[in-house]
């Protein structure tokens, strides 16, 4: 019996669910399923994107002839030739003689490598740009090679401004009723998938990803729909934003992951060891046994963490088997920009370290900051140099150390620098759905061509890890009209203490809007609002600098805008009076009270993090 989604008005999924097949292209495991996603378009003309693998092409031939309701099909676009979206064409040729092929030159020559079609079906070879007029809606093509093989394209319909995307956005999975992304918690329950899909499948062509994010950015999009997985109707940035950082291979997370291949445990000890010292640092670590987790789910791993350490055995005088082939798939999938150790394992003649390092030293810019070398077991001047090799490791962080004692040295007296001047910002981040933002005072433009500015952000505020993550931010230059509410609600509290977003003021919170980077931009009390993509950062210990790339500007109005000054002067409420029986210090900031003497030197204000230096005695 067909099984058919609605996705909007005269758009149905006809596609079909596998919950069977063991191994996706034969090598990743899809313990969730697939689901092989096709699209029908109801319009003068009717129009199928794609077919679907031979596992499921009944219940999709079913969906198919459901949708049509005894229509002839018109056109069928063929997006993506590799068979699990294409092993039913010859099925849909023969039930619908009439219909026209619509694929590029490469696709063409594909199709006759796998099928024997009549040579009397017809054909519609496009290329880029091409349009095709199907009634209301008007598809535009463009070219998508290597994303995920040389023949894809997508399509764009201008109408309902879709995005028929190929295998790109996609996710493993079987879809399990919802169709929608925002049907279900996407974040929590699907996008560890989505990224084991994207580094197995295309995580190798990052270049090319990133020329369709390029196209794509040129289009106003509203709704996705791969080829699989959910389709995407809102917050379409929860999946443009890891693809961006992916197709970088940017990490998504400071941390370590370590991947091992032990024998008889004593290359696991040192791995354990080393994630155990990494641990009493503050760092978080990740371990896999090479032997055990699939290769798909550790590639997803590497792609996800900044660090990685290889431990590995020596075997038939090479690396353990499974290390190998683990390495040589990561090599091949491009892996890059990543820190780098190891630990090499040998009873007479170790080799694993060496052949580990020249295999990973083909990828782009890994850094390789040590190595231990073991001979059968961890001896105690083997413990000595995995605790010195966290070290290193740990050395390479953004570390959280407490603050410096607030003692200045007699030349410098850190009242001058109240003398620079300041303006105040709403900075904007969204990472896997959710919202935040805080007030920052340190924004400035740093070049025109490419336009750029930085941004500084103290590392304890939510926004600074958000952005670290995502690389995308928005901000709202503040004016001096703007309540002193905003500057409480958005830099007195934190967003890891509350959702700013679901409790926001009435009277201006109404004016947040969203920015084509999907994040909130504030147009009331503020004079201007900007987007900017991050492509650099710098660790300067209680702050990160982030330099970005606008994206994204808007000059709403002539008010002016409030500086750090006219805020303490006249927005800021007066701190209260000390009374005669209280003993303390005063934030000169925001006015905290530290009740009690003596004032720690390495305290932090817990509401605007500034240091003991900025406490006067009540
Ligand atoms: Fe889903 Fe590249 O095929």
């Amino acid at each position: 019996m067909h099984c058919i989604k609605h996705i909007m008005e005269n758009l149905l999924w006809v596609g079909a669910n596998d919950r069977r097949l063991a191994m996706f292209e034969g090598v990743y495991s899809v313990p969730d399923g697939v689901a092989y996603n096709a699209y029908l378009l109801l319009d003068e003309k009717t129009v199928l994107f794609d077919t679907v693998d031979k596992a499921v092409q009944h219940r999709f031939l079913e969906n198919l002839a459901e949708g049509l309701s005894g229509r002839p099909l018109d056109y069928l676009v063929l997006q993506h030739i590799e068979p699990d979206h294409s092993a039913a064409i010859e099925a849909v040729v023969n039930r619908h003689p009439n219909v026209t092929l619509v694929l590029n030159k490469k696709s063409a020559g594909f199709v006759s490598q796998f099928f024997n079609l009549n040579s009397a079906v017809k054909i519609m070879i496009v290329e880029e740009g091409d349009t095709l007029r199907t009634g209301s809606h008007n598809l535009h093509f463009i070219m998508a090679p290597m994303v995920h093989w040389p023949e894809v394209m997508v399509t764009y319909d201008e109408k309902t401004r879709t995005l028929f995307s190929a295998d790109a956005f996609g996710s493993f999975g079987a879809l399990n009723g919802a169709i929608f992304a925002d049907e279900v918690n996407f974040g929590r329950d699907y996008f560890d998938e989505a990224r084991r899909y994207y580094t197995n499948i295309v995580g190798k062509y990052g270049p090319q990803v990133k020329t369709l994010l390029k196209k794509a950015s040129g289009l106003a999009i509203d709704m996705i729909c791969p080829l699989h997985g959910f389709v995407w109707r809102k917050n379409l940035q929860d999946i443009i934003t890891p693809y961006t950082l992916w197709s970088s291979y940017e990490p998504e997370e400071q941390g370590v992951m370590i991947a091992y291949a032990s024998v008889y445990g004593n290359t696991e000890n040192a791995a354990e060891i080393l994630a155990s010292r990494l641990r009493d640092a503050g760092i978080k670590t990740v371990m896999f046994d090479v032997s055990v987790t699939p290769a798909s789910d550790i590639i997803a791993a590497a792609f996800k963490w900044s660090h990685l350490v290889f431990a590995s055995t020596t075997y038939n005088a090479g690396i353990f088997v499974t290390m190998e082939a683990l390495i040589y798939d990561l090599v091949a999938h491009n892996i890059q920009n990543r820190t780098v150790a190891l630990i090499e394992n040998g009873s007479w003649a170790a080799t694993s370290g060496k052949l580990m390092r020249d295999k990973l030293a083909q990828c782009k810019n890994m850094r390789f900051i040590g190595e231990v070398s073991l001979k059968s077991s961890v001896k105690s001047e083997k413990l000595t140099e995995i605790n010195a090799l966290a070290a290193a490791i740990a050395d390479t962080f953004i570390t959280e150390k407490p603050a410096a004692p607030a003692q200045s040295p007699a030349h410098i007296d850190t009242n001058a620098m109240w003398k620079i001047p300041y303006g105040l910002f709403l900075v904007t981040a969204r990472d896997k759905g959710k919202d935040n933002g805080c007030i920052v005072n340190t924004i400035s433009q740093v070049t025109v061509t490419p336009l750029q500015i930085t941004v500084y952000i103290n590392k304890d505020n939510m926004t600074h890890d958000m952005i670290l993550r995502t690389g995308e931010l928005t901000v709202s230059v503040l004016t001096k009209s703007a309540p002193f509410t905003i500057f409480e609600h958005f830099g007195l509290t934190s967003g890891k203490d509350k959702d700013k977003f679901n409790s926001i003021n009435r009277s201006w919170g109404r004016t947040l809007v969203r920015l084509e980077n999907g994040l909130y931009g504030l147009t009331e009390h503020t004079n201007a609002i900007m987007s900017a993509r991050v492509i650099s950062s710098v660790d300067c210990k209680t702050h990160t600098i982030f330099i970005a790339e606008v994206t994204q500007a808007q000059n709403l109005n002539n008010e002016p805008s409030c500086n750090y000054d006219y805020y303490f002067t006249n927005i800021k409420p007066k701190p209260q009076l000390a009374t005669k029986d209280k003993v303390g210090f005063v934030c000169k900031i925001c006015g905290y009270i530290y009740e009690g003497e003596p004032l720690p030197g390495d305290f932090i204000c817990p509401l605007c993090k500034h240091g003991a230096a900025d406490f006067v005695r009540l």
